[in-house]
């Protein structure tokens, strides 16, 4: 192995990315009076959080009634009842605080004739119980909602003496032989330099793992790298089996194209001209919740009724709302939908198809974000020193199907809970952990076994063949056939890694480096996510299963685990948990409302 020096820094807390949950554990953190590093492969305003489009969930009631009862159910059916009910209680109250302190950091949100910040509805989201007419509950600027809060936050963070480590990549965790986390070590992309970062806590905020598919909205950026570390780290994967499908990616470019479209008065028609959703969804409609909704267009274009030459995809209407409504809350897509599909949608359909969007997965953690090591005593056992937030984590609030906009408030709640708890946990007065030496020089031994790899198959190479995989034996729709094929596909591709072929071995902006190290992250969150698939016989959420079309909460009403030894995945489960932080005498949601029952819209 080549000799390597590295630069070493101590902080109470380093987080590893500047996404929104990112920002938002970073900023609390500094604000208790922990120092705090922010560390992040891209300047902290790129990070994909920028992307969000529709908005936060929040029961604010600017815009008719709410409650965070409501809110909580609507997410406890989104999820078809594998979140956890303590994690979704706390996101549904926190909520509101949650986007009144965003509110007060300065984040610009359209507003009422009032005033009050603006709400528009979103898939899912219903008032009484989900008996009642949806309601408008998605929190909005303009449809740059992402944006906003990004920049405020990053201000906010600076303004609060946070630092930046900035175009620096997380290569490994350094773990004490008895499973403490110590810290991180990075390579600095743009001089090449190693840095390790020796913390009491070290916060992943990587986000989601989009790029293992071969079409999604996610930014090239999303490669799971806090999953694939936590893999490397022999902890477990949570879940990995659901991923969403948005059902307005652009057809042919997979941008996204929000769903407060429908939200303001979009609908989606078939070859037929026909707004199929009404048959599939007669209640709620192009409102119903996203899983559904991308199962039906995909019913319809396996049906024949498909739009286009090939009647491959479908249309989505907005050139009946007036201009001020496009103008005013949905000007990025009237962008997006000229340059990405040559189309003015004052005056035409945009052609959508379902896809690849978020992962409901990721590294478990309890609703305070610190990582789970569950045992077989206890399932709930915490990996000290570590702790995981946002699209990277797995809370669960979002068990097997997420609603749209409660991405965005799971980032602000639970970046805000990490800090919380990392300021009853961290102790500015005590030292940070000494590093394991032997973990500092796996990582390092890692890293310079890539860089150096001399085998026969190139990085694009190997990641195209699992992204097409991903996308033809982990999609929409699944079957036994489909995901065994997936399995030994993966399993093939993950084992083709030690052939990898790196050319490039500088240590300056070196991006064939980085994406390999980038590959490696995405083959385990790929591999765990068609193994867990392959394992969970029943249909639920997003995860649906043609040979087994039926929930069985008898069997499966619990959260899959997937730990690895090299590329072997192991698969184990834990129980959901049934019980809510607060009883219904003092207050807390009535178990009765949320018994599991049929997800009808
Ligand atoms: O459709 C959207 O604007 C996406 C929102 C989300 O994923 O929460």
């Amino acid at each position: 192995m080549t000799a390597y020096d590295y630069e070493t820094h101590e902080y109470d807390v380093v987080v590893v990315g500047a996404g929104g949950a990112g920002l938002r554990a970073t900023l609390g953190m500094a604000e208790q009076g922990l120092r705090t590093a922010c560390v992040t492969k891209v300047f902290p305003t790129r990070s994909h959080t920028v992307a969000a489009q529709g908005g936060i969930a929040a029961s604010l009631s600017n815009m008719g009634p709410d409650n965070w009862q409501w809110h909580m159910y609507d997410t406890v059916k989104g999820s078809d009842w594998l979140g956890d009910t303590d994690a979704m209680e706390y996101l549904a109250r926190e909520a509101p605080k949650a986007v009144y302190e965003l509110e007060h950091y300065g984040v610009p949100f359209s507003r009422t004739e009032e005033g009050k910040i603006y709400q528009r509805p979103f898939g899912g989201h219903t008032t009484e119980f989900g008996e009642g007419p949806p309601v408008q509950r998605t929190c909005a600027a303009a449809d740059r909602t992402g944006h906003a809060i990004l920049h405020t936050l990053y201000g906010q963070s600076l303004k609060n003496n946070a630092e930046f480590y900035i175009e620096y990549f997380a290569i490994d965790l350094i773990m004490s032989d008895d499973g403490q986390c110590q810290g991180v070590l990075c390579w600095k992309l743009d001089d090449g330099t190693l840095h390790l970062f020796s913390a009491k806590m070290v916060v992943l905020a990587t986000g989601g793992y989009g790029r293992a598919y071969f079409s999604a909205t996610s930014a090239h950026t999303c490669t799971g790298d806090g999953g694939g570390m936590v893999a490397r780290a022999g902890l477990p994967l949570q879940d990995m089996e659901f991923v969403q499908f948005h059902p307005t990616g652009i057809y042919g470019a997979g941008c996204l194209i929000t769903e407060g479209a429908r939200g303001e008065g979009g609908y989606l028609t078939n070859s037929e001209g026909e707004r199929f959703m009404e048959r599939y969804a007669p209640t709620y409609k192009d409102l119903a919740s996203r899983d559904v909704v991308s199962r039906c267009m995909t019913m319809e274009i396996r049906e024949g009724r498909g739009v286009g030459a090939e009647g491959d995809h479908i249309h989505l209407h907005l050139n009946h709302l007036p201009k001020e409504t496009l103008d005013l809350r949905l000007p990025g897509i009237s962008e997006s939908a000229r340059i990405f599909a040559g189309v003015d949608l004052t005056k035409e359909p945009i052609p959508v198809l379902p896809t690849v969007h978020y992962n409901m997965g990721g590294i478990p953690t309890n609703y305070w974000g610190e990582v789970l090591a569950p045992t077989k005593d206890n399932p709930d056992n915490v990996a000290p020193g570590l702790m995981a937030v946002g699209e990277a984590g797995c809370a669960s609030v979002h068990g097997a199907n997420r609603l749209g906009s409660n991405s965005l408030i799971d980032l602000v709640v639970f970046g805000r809970a990490a800090a919380i708890r990392a300021a009853e946990v961290v102790d500015p007065k005590t030292p940070v952990p000494t590093p394991n030496q032997r973990s500092v020089e796996a990582a390092i031994s890692r890293f310079d076994g890539l860089r150096y790899a001399k085998g026969h198959v190139p990085t694009a190479e190997l990641r195209l063949d699992m992204q097409k995989t991903m996308q033809s034996d982990a999609a929409v729709f699944r079957t036994d056939k489909t995901l065994a094929e997936g399995v030994e596909k993966m399993n093939d591709v993950a084992a083709r890694m030690s052939d990898v072929q790196v050319t490039d071995t500088s240590m300056v902006w070196n991006s064939d480096l980085m994406e390999t190290l980038e590959l490696g992250n995405l083959l385990p969150n790929a591999v765990a996510t068609v193994v867990a698939a392959e394992a969970r016989k029943e249909s639920r959420g997003a995860h649906a299963h043609e040979d087994y079309p039926d929930r069985d909460d008898e069997n499966w009403r619990k959260h899959s685990l997937v730990w690895f030894e090299g590329m072997k995945a192991g698969l184990g489960y834990r129980g959901v948990h049934l019980n809510p932080l607060t009883s219904h005498n003092d207050g807390g949601i009535d178990l009765k409302k949320i018994a599991p029952k049929a997800r009808v819209y």
